[in-house]
């Protein structure tokens, strides 16, 4: 089991999509997928076809009422499994709502209040193959506690501006973490987003990236298409809404190499 943050504090870089896109991607390859939203706007959750403000309970009530975390899970619809024919796979989701908005100021006055949801998600973690947390636009308490229940993390990165500064602040971040609370967190690398090939602006943002943080790039990028943009309103994932456009492609690929990664680490430890 490998639990995977999607962190950037920068808004609107498509953490949320990815998350979801990669989730539906591996549970298609059959794999057990549980998706954390720990946004108090619960964009994942929307995303997901889940109507937050009719939540009995969520995630608010596993990190502030220590709740088992199992007993918010909800169930979805498991996407057809590609190549057809192929296994089924699972896909939970751990909902959010608006009420995870005072959580930081109430976790911050508890002793542990890092380790909170790493301790919630062991209770569920023999449950599945990958766990994927959707942070928040913030170096909060929450993306810490994501960060701090994570074996790694990726980046994805809105290939639209230059100067990614606030990738530095987020490295920085995660050395903290590894210095206080996680030591054995790893970057597994950067998603590049929203690519648009018609400039030239992504290639140099990727360069960029990579000789400045040196972190890897994975590939290959994901396009910017409006049939992504689609999907949240509709409560599917681009896999879903257009699974043969180029992005829910790249978003396959992606979650092929995750996957990869998941079997080279139980050969060497096998
Ligand atoms: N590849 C893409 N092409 C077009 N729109 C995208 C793409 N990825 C994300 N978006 C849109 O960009 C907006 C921000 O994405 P989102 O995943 O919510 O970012 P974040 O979670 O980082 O704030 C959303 O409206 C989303 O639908
Ligand atoms: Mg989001």
């Amino acid at each position: 089991m490998t639990t995977t943050a999607i962190a950037n504090q920068k808004g609107g870089v498509a953490k949320t999509t990815s998350t979801q896109a990669l989730g539906v991607a591996l549970a298609e390859r059959g794999r057990s997928v549980l998706l954390v939203d720990l946004d108090p706007q619960a964009s994942l959750t929307w995303a997901c076809g889940i109507d937050p403000d009719a939540l009995e309970i969520s995630i608010h009530d596993v990190l502030l009422r220590r709740l088992p975390a199992g007993d918010a899970v909800i169930e979805l619809d498991p996407p057809t499994p590609r190549p057809a024919g192929g296994p089924t796979g699972r896909l939970d989701l751990l909902p959010s709502t608006i009420d995870l908005a005072g959580a930081e100021l109430h976790l911050l006055t508890k002793t542990g209040r890092e380790y909170v949801l790493r301790k919630a998600l062991a209770g569920v973690a023999d449950r599945y193959d990958r766990i994927l947390l959707d942070c928040p636009p913030s170096l909060g308490i929450l993306t810490i506690n994501g960060l701090t229940a994570a074996d790694e993390v990726l980046i994805p990165l809105q290939c639209e501006s230059l100067g990614q500064r606030g990738v530095g602040q987020l490295l920085d971040t995660i050395a903290d973490v590894r210095d206080y609370t996680n030591e054995h967190l790893r970057v597994r690398g950067a998603i590049a987003t929203l690519f648009d090939r018609r400039t030239n602006l992504a290639n140099e943002v990727v360069a960029q990236v990579r000789e400045d943080y040196d972190i890897e790039v994975l590939e290959p990028f994901v396009p910017k298409s409006v049939r992504v943009a689609e999907a949240p309103a509709l409560g599917r994932s681009v896999l879903a809404h257009a699974p043969s456009s180029k992005s829910a492609v790249a978003y396959r690929e992606l979650a092929a190499r995750l996957d990869e990664d998941a079997r080279a680490s139980q050969r060497s430890s096998a």
